[in-house]
């Protein structure tokens, strides 16, 4: 669907949105349509309500894999569905519960807006690709080293099993893999909050940083607006299919460093440490050329402009 005009009533559902990425999305939704009707689906298991502080439409705090929808949605009362709810901590190795809540919730989702074929975009990740160190294109293998990244590969094949009902042709549900992104708002999820704000923190503590060996790994660091962008695109783009959300370029943890030194005005060295996890992922990538090409996505910010207003924004807020 093409997204409505500004002061159009746009009945949205955010799934997720208490947390990092979606309280994001929601405020932009927010200042952007002023008539939004926005309703949030959200548990709190990793989200947190100051990120909804100021948010004006109503917050239904279950578990979407659980959730009886039509309980409160007629089939035809929702425009969007944004979908961002996921278990997000990498390190879970329950693999009954990763599995079991982000791909029943993906179901419960589809099952309901099937009939009025109300378009949904939801997350996936890079996850996806695992960790061979490569630019990653949206037709690579999918080699998830994680059960968390694979949740997200049965997300993609649910929703492509749902598409390929003959029934359902013209319906647009598409998926955003995001990179790591980092940004306002993700300090609830403490140390699965990005590297550059664990970064960020040390240093801001007059510590040395810490990276692995010797800080040379690689990350396609998305600042959150970025993110949001490319998610509202998607929506926008009324296509169906995979796109990558990320920067589009690879950055050292020595760059991000570097970035950070710059902003808060220190010249902290690096402390470099041994990795000890052999999953490590050295590389991350995103190919942006389907994004950009059919999304029309083009990312506002680089590693250094994105630091610098996401450390103003934290010196400003006091965090
Ligand atoms: N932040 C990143 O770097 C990154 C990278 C790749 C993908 N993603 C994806 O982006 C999305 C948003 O992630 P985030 O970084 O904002 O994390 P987050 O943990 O801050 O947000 C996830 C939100 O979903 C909610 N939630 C989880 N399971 C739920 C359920 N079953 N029912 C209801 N609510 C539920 C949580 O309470 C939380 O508020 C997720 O799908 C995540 O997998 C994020």
């Amino acid at each position: 669907m093409a997204l409505p005009n500004k002061n159009a009533i746009w009945r949205v559902l955010v799934t997720g949105g208490a947390g990092f990425v979606g309280s994001r999305l929601v405020r932009r939704i927010e200042t952007e349509w002023p008539n939004a009707m926005v309703t949030v689906i959200d548990d709190f298991r990793s989200g947190d309500f100051h990120n909804l502080q100021g948010f004006r439409g109503d917050l239904i705090a279950q578990d979407l894999s659980q959730i009886e929808l039509t309980r409160y949605f007629a089939p035809k009362s929702l425009d969007a569905i944004f979908h961002l709810a996921s278990i997000t901590d990498t390190r879970e190795m329950d693999q009954r519960k990763m599995c079991w809540d982000n791909i029943e919730s993906l179901r419960n989702l589809l099952r309901f807006a099937e009939s009025a074929r109300t378009p949904i975009t939801y997350v996936s990740s890079a996850a996806t690709y695992g960790i061979e160190a490569r630019v990653n294109v949206e037709t690579d293998d999918r080699k998830p080293a994680n059960v968390y990244g694979y949740s997200k590969v049965q997300l993609e094949n649910l929703a492509q099993l749902y598409l390929d009902k003959p029934d359902n042709a013209g319906w647009v549900v598409n998926a955003v893999r995001y990179f790591n992104v980092y940004g306002p708002h993700e300090q609830h999820k403490g140390p699965m909050a990005s590297m550059i704000y664990q970064l960020y923190l040390q240093m801001k503590a007059g510590k040395r940083p810490r990276v692995f060996k010797h800080g040379e790994h690689k990350r396609d660091f998305v600042h959150v607006d970025d993110a949001v962008q490319c998610t509202l695109l998607a929506m926008d783009s009324g296509k169906a299919g995979v796109f990558n959300t990320g920067s589009g370029e690879a950055c050292s943890f020595n760059d991000a460093i570097a970035e950070l030194n710059k902003a808060l005005g220190t010249k902290l060295e690096a402390e470099y440490i041994e990795n000890p996890f052999p999953f490590f992922q050295p590389f991350t990538q995103a190919d942006l050329t389907r994004s950009r090409v059919e999304l029309k996505y083009d990312p506002a910010f680089r590693l250094a402009s994105g630091v610098a207003d996401y450390v103003a924004w934290l010196k400003r807020t006091g965090r």
